[in-house]
C-alpha cells in the first residue's frame, strides 16, 4: 500500500485523480535527508505505476515557512569525498526522472539549494507569492549536487543561472514568475486549491496522452531541436494509435465532452 511506514512524508490520494505528497519535517524547514529522498523517491515510483488511480502528483511542503530549505546540511557535514563519492550522494533524486505522471510542485515557502532543484524537478512550478528560491550552496562551500547547475540554467538562462549560483542570493516569487522559473505566483492561502485546480484539469485527459506529451517536453530540455521535432513526430503519430483520440476528436466533431478510457 502506499502510505506504508513513511515517517517524513504524507501522501494522500483523492477520487478526483490527484495525490499530495507532502515533505512533512517543518521542524527543519522541511530539509531534505536521506530518509526523504528514499521516501518521496519511493513514494513517486508506486503512484507512477502501481496506482491507476493517482494521475498527477503534487508536491509541497508541510507548514508555512517552506517547500525545502534545502538538502540536510547536518546530515552531510561530515561527509567525506570517499563517502559522498561511494554512496553517490544525492543521486537518488535522479530516479524521478522516470515518473510519467505530471509532477506539480507547489512551492509554499523557501525552496533553497536542494528545494529549489527538487521543484526545477518537476514538471510544473506553482508559486505562493511568499516563496523564496535561491542556490546558496556556494555560501556553504558547495555548488548546486541535484541539478541546479543545469535546470536552472534551462529554465532562466545563462546569466541569471550564474548569478544566483555564484552569490548564493534569493529572490522573490514574483523574480521567479518574471525570469520563467516558475509559471505563477498566488496567494499563499490559495496555493494547493489552485495546484489542485490545474492537477484536476490534467487529470481529466487521457493518461497515455499526458504522459507523452510530457516526454516530448522533457526532450526539448535533453535534446537538439532535430532530435526533439523527431521524438514529437513520432509520439504524435502513436497517439493515433489510441482509442482515446479516436474518442476525443469524435466527441469534438459531435459537440459532447470526451470519455477517455486511457488506452
Ligand atoms: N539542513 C538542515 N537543517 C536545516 C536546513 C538545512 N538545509 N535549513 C534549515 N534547517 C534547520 C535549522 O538548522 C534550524 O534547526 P534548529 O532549530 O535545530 O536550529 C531549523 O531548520 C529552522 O531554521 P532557522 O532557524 O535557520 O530558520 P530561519 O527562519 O532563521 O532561516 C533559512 C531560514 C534562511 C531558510 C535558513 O534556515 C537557511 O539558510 N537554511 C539553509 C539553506 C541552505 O543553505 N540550503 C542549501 C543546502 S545544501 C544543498 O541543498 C546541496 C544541494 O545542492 C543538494
Amino acid at each position: 500500500s502506499l502510505q506504508q511506514s513513511f515517517t517524513s512524508i504524507e501522501t494522500e490520494v483523492g477520487d478526483d485523480g490527484v495525490a499530495v505528497l507532502t515533505i512533512d519535517r517543518p521542524q527543519a524547514l522541511n530539509a531534505l535527508n536521506s530518509k526523504v529522498m528514499q521516501e518521496v523517491v519511493s513514494a513517486c515510483l508506486f503512484l507512477d505505476r502501481n496506482h491507476p488511480a493517482a494521475r498527477v502528483i503534487i508536491i509541497t511542503g508541510a507548514g508555512d515557512k517552506a517547500f525545502a530549505a534545502g538538502a540536510d546540511i547536518k546530515e552531510m557535514a561530515a561527509v567525506s569525498y570517499a563517502e559522498a563519492y561511494n554512496t553517490s550522494l544525492l543521486n537518488g533524486w535522479e530516479t524521478l526522472r522516470s515518473v510519467r505522471k505530471p509532477l506539480i510542485a507547489a512551492v509554499n515557502g523557501y525552496a533553497l539549494g536542494g528545494g529549489c532543484e527538487l521543484a526545477m524537478m518537476c514538471d510544473i512550478l506553482l508559486a505562493s507569492d511568499k516563496a523564496q528560491f535561491g542556490q546558496p550552496e556556494i555560501s556553504l562551500g558547495v555548488i548546486p549536487g541535484m541539478g541546479g547547475t543545469q535546470r536552472l540554467t534551462r529554465a532562466v538562462g545563462k546569466s541569471r543561472a550564474m548569478e544566483m549560483i555564484l552569490t548564493g542570493a534569493r529572490i522573490s516569487a514574483q523574480e521567479a514568475v518574471k525570469i520563467g522559473l516558475a509559471s505563477r505566483a498566488v496567494p499563499a492561502a490559495e496555493l494547493m486549491d489552485e495546484a489542485r485546480k490545474v492537477a484536476k484539469r490534467i487529470a481529466e485527459h487521457s493518461t497515455p496522452v499526458v504522459a507523452k506529451a510530457k516526454e516530448c517536453v522533457l526532450v526539448a530540455q535533453e535534446q537538439g531541436l532535430n532530435e526533439g521535432l523527431r521524438f514529437e513526430k513520432r509520439e504524435f503519430w502513436s497517439c493515433f494509435a489510441l482509442d482515446d483520440q479516436k474518442e476525443g476528436m469524435a466527441a469534438f466533431v459531435q459537440k459532447r465532452k470526451p470519455d477517455f478510457k486511457n488506452k
